[in-house]
Formats: structure tokens, sequence, C-alpha cells
């Protein structure tokens, strides 16, 4: 029987997850899309900018095509992967899907503007998932028809590496949506951890300091962005300096979860470093733009500082 609640919303039983639809094709959504389609779920991409999901198709293709060269996939299922992702031109797209996951940009507006426009083409007994990195998942919850079905499902970049989901549930979400979520990361291979809702969850509450006091001395002028990134990876076994980092997970992203610290906690330890703000200001945004501490734009990586 369904739980109290559901009755008095009148939701239908949570069904069984094949078709998830995919909110942004950056590299968030990219990588949910890939990892999903692997594991055998029909996946529906969608991105406002449409030639975005053609990009992002072509690097899943790219990806998989270099797990096929490495032997860890068939040709076979690389083609079965890429045949259940389909790109879809509008949110009428997603009217099938048991879940769909928002993997927009870091934007609390866009957001809840994206959430206000889907829910009205989903099916009734949907899950809703954002994967937000950092902003309140009761607050974009409550823009939605079903806070009871809705939660953070936090990915890490690189999805298809990172082992790792963060849930979040929100204040109204129902423990059968939390479940029905941990079941669907755990099917897609990744661990779960549970996390409050509070400002940046548990991995970002960590990392994004980190990151910003990695900015702080370089601003102050204590290391370079060698030095920074070749102290934090050999002298703390990081994988990637905190630089490098920054501008692998995107300087916007990283300003923005500064800022919701920030606002969020009232607390001046999580000012964003000025030199974080004037390269978002710059438009050097890392990576994707080939540009942030680092110059990409050559054969090697160059310091721009
Ligand atoms: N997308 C998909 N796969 C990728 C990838 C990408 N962008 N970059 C690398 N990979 C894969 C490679 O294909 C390779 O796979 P195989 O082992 O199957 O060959 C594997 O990752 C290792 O890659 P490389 O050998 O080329 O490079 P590496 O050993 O330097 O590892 C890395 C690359 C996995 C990205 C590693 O540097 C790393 O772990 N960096 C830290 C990443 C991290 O901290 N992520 C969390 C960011 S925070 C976040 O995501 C939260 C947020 O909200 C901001």
């Amino acid at each position: 029987m369904a739980p109290a609640i559901y009755q008095q919303k009148g939701y239908p039983p949570i069904p069984e997850i094949r078709r998830v639809g995919v909110i942004g094709a950056g590299q968030m959504g990219g990588g949910i899309a890939q990892v999903a389609a692997v594991h055998g779920f029909e996946v529906r991409l969608y991105d406002i900018a449409s030639e975005q999901v053609a990009r992002a198709l072509e690097q899943i293709d790219g990806r998989l095509a270099r797990q096929v060269a490495k032997g860890t996939l068939s040709p076979a299922d690389k083609e079965a992967a890429l045949a259940r992702i389909r790109r879809v031109e509008d949110y009428a797209g997603f009217a099938d899907c048991e879940l769909v996951i928002e993997a927009a940009t870091e934007n609390e507006e866009i957001k809840r503007k994206i959430f206000k426009d889907l829910v009205p083409h989903l099916r009734a007994d949907a899950l809703v998932a954002t994967n937000t990195s950092s902003i309140s998942v009761t607050r974009l919850a409550a823009v939605t028809d079903r806070p009871e079905r809705f939660i953070g499902m936090h990915f890490m970049n690189p999805v298809p590496v990172m082992k790792l989901v963060e849930l979040i549930r929100g204040i109204a979400t129902e423990e059968d949506t939390y479940q029905a979520a941990k079941k669907f990361c755990e099917r897609l291979g990744k661990t779960t951890v549970t996390a409050e809702d509070f400002p940046a969850f548990i991995v970002n509450r960590i990392l994004l300091p980190m990151i910003n006091e990695a900015c702080y001395t370089l601003y102050e002028g204590v290391g370079t962005v060698e030095s920074i990134d070749t102290a934090m990876k050999l002298g703390a076994n990081h994988p990637m300096g905190p630089l490098e980092l920054a501008d692998f997970i995107g300087l916007d992203t990283c300003l923005a979860i500064m800022q919701v610290l920030h606002d969020g906690l009232a607390d001046t330890k999580y000012r964003p470093c000025p030199l974080l703000v004037k390269y978002v200001e710059a438009g050097w945004l890392g990576r994707k733009v080939k540009r942030g501490f680092y110059d990409y734009r050559g054969e090697r990586p160059v310091p721009t500082r």
C-alpha cells in the first residue's frame, strides 16, 4: 500500500526506471547520459543549445571508442549504448521517462525555470532529480508539483570515472524516492553517500574552500600556479592540483559554489577570492574555453600567471 502522503497527493507508485531524461548536455549531462546508456537505460538528452547535444554525442562516441580500443567495451555494446541515447527537442520529449535529471548551469534562476516548464510534461509517477552541486534541493523541489518525488543526485566530474554520487533529500523528499534514486545510482555502478540539504552538501563544502584557498595562495603571491599545483599533487597525493582542478570543474561553477557557501552560511571564511572573480569576469572559465589558470590552446597547458 502506498504511504499516506502519496495517497494524499494522489501519487501513483514509483515505477521501475527504464527511461531517463537528461537536461543539459554539458560535461555533466553528457557524462550522465553516457553512463546511463552504457548501463542499459534508454536516455533522452536535451539542451537549450541543440549544437551542444551534437557535441556531447560526439564526445560520448569518442570516449566509448577509446574503451573499445582498450578492450573494455565490445563494439556491439558501444553501438547499443549509442543507440539508446535519443536527442529530444523539448520537454515534451521526456513524456515517457520515469526519471528526469537536470544538469544545467549552476544558476538557481535557470534551474527554477527549467523545473517549472518541465513538470507539466511529465508522467504523474516520474521522479525528478537535480545534479546541482550546491543549491538548496528543498527550494528547487518547491517549484515543482512533486517535491516528495524530487531529490538531489550530485554526480562528480568526470562522471564515467568518478565512483561517487551524493544523494540529497529535500525537506519533502519521501523515503521511497530516496531508495529508488539510490538503486538507480547503484545500477550505474556508483557508490552513494547521503548529504543533508545544506549549502554545497559534503564534497563541495570541503573541496571548494580548498580550491578558493589555492586562488588566495596565488593572489597573495605565496606560490605560482605551477608550484601550488605541484605542491598539492606531490605533497598531498591529489590526482590534480587545485588550480588545474578548478579549470577542469569550470571557474564559473567554482565561483557560483563559493557564492552559495558565502550567502548560505554567512561566514566570511567562504568569501570568493577576488582573483577567481576576475578570471570569471575575463571569461577565462577554464578548460571548456581553453583558458583559465592555464592556457590550453597550445600543445601543452601553460600557466596564465
Ligand atoms: N571524461 C571521461 N573519462 C575521462 C575523462 C573525462 N573528462 N578524463 C579522463 N578520463 C578517463 C580516461 O579515459 C581513463 O580511463 P581508463 O582508465 O578506462 O583508460 C581514466 O579516466 C584515467 O585518465 P588518464 O589516464 O588520461 O588521466 P589521469 O590518470 O590523469 O586521470 C582524472 C584523469 C580521472 C580526471 C584524474 O586526474 C582525477 O581523478 N582528477 C580529479 C577529479 C576530481 O577531483 N573530480 C571531482 C571534481 S568535483 C566535482 O565534480 C563536484 C562539483 O560539483 C564541482
